[in-house]
């Protein structure tokens, strides 16, 4: 066992894992993901703010091991595109990942590398994603509290953001006046 304690305390009021790193991703760290690059320039001018900040516990990399962390995205939108995660691939294409919904309300981004095909799926309290291997994953709060949720994933899994970082993701979640829409990235920046 490489774990020193087993049972560990989630603390939905600040997002945190009890005893666990916490890594806190701002405005500014965020460059090039936003479809708006106009309104991102904007809102960093008012302001470097948190986006989004992830608890984790890693507790070694033994063979069957298992990673997981904390996610909480703040509420916010940049032009019409909801406050989101940087997004990734695992560098172990074939490692798949589980999402908890905790608190709040957000939607996951979905997009397959093989095809480009890209879904959705809400995510909140009560609800389990699978998310499979080769799928590019990116978070983000469609809600105006912050949302929360768990993932957890192999050890080994590693996390590639820059396969997507050079495209971006084909699609993004907007606010509508119906609610969420996915809409492709290049009928949004129109
Ligand atoms: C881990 C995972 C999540 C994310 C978190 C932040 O594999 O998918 O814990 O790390 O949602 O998103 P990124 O890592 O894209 O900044
Ligand atoms: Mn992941």
């Amino acid at each position: 066992m490489h774990i020193e304690n087993i049972v560990k305390k989630l603390n939905l009021n600040d997002g945190c894992i009890e005893g666990a790193a916490v890594k806190i991703r701002k405005l500014s760290e965020l460059q090039e993901c936003f479809a708006d690059e106009t309104a991102y320039a904007a809102a960093l001018a008012e302001g470097d703010k948190v986006v989004y900040s992830v608890s984790s516990i890693e507790p070694g990399d033994n063979g069957g091991d298992l990673h997981f962390g904390l996610g909480m995205i703040m509420p916010g939108r940049i032009g019409d595109e909801y406050y989101l995660t940087k997004g990734h691939f695992h560098e172990k294409r074939e490692a798949a990942e589980i999402y908890i919904g905790l608190k709040g309300k957000g939607a996951m981004l979905l997009e397959d590398e093989l095809s480009g095909d890209s879904r959705t799926v809400e995510i909140k309290e009560n609800t389990v994603i699978y998310v499979p291997g080769n799928t590019a994953h990116r978070t983000y709060n469609t809600g105006s509290e912050p949302v929360m949720y768990l993932g957890i994933y192999p050890a080994d899994a590693g996390h590639d953001y820059e396969a997507i970082k050079c495209k971006n993701f084909n699609c993004v979640v907007t606010a509508t006046e119906a609610g969420p829409e996915m809409k492709k990235r290049s009928d949004y920046q129109k």
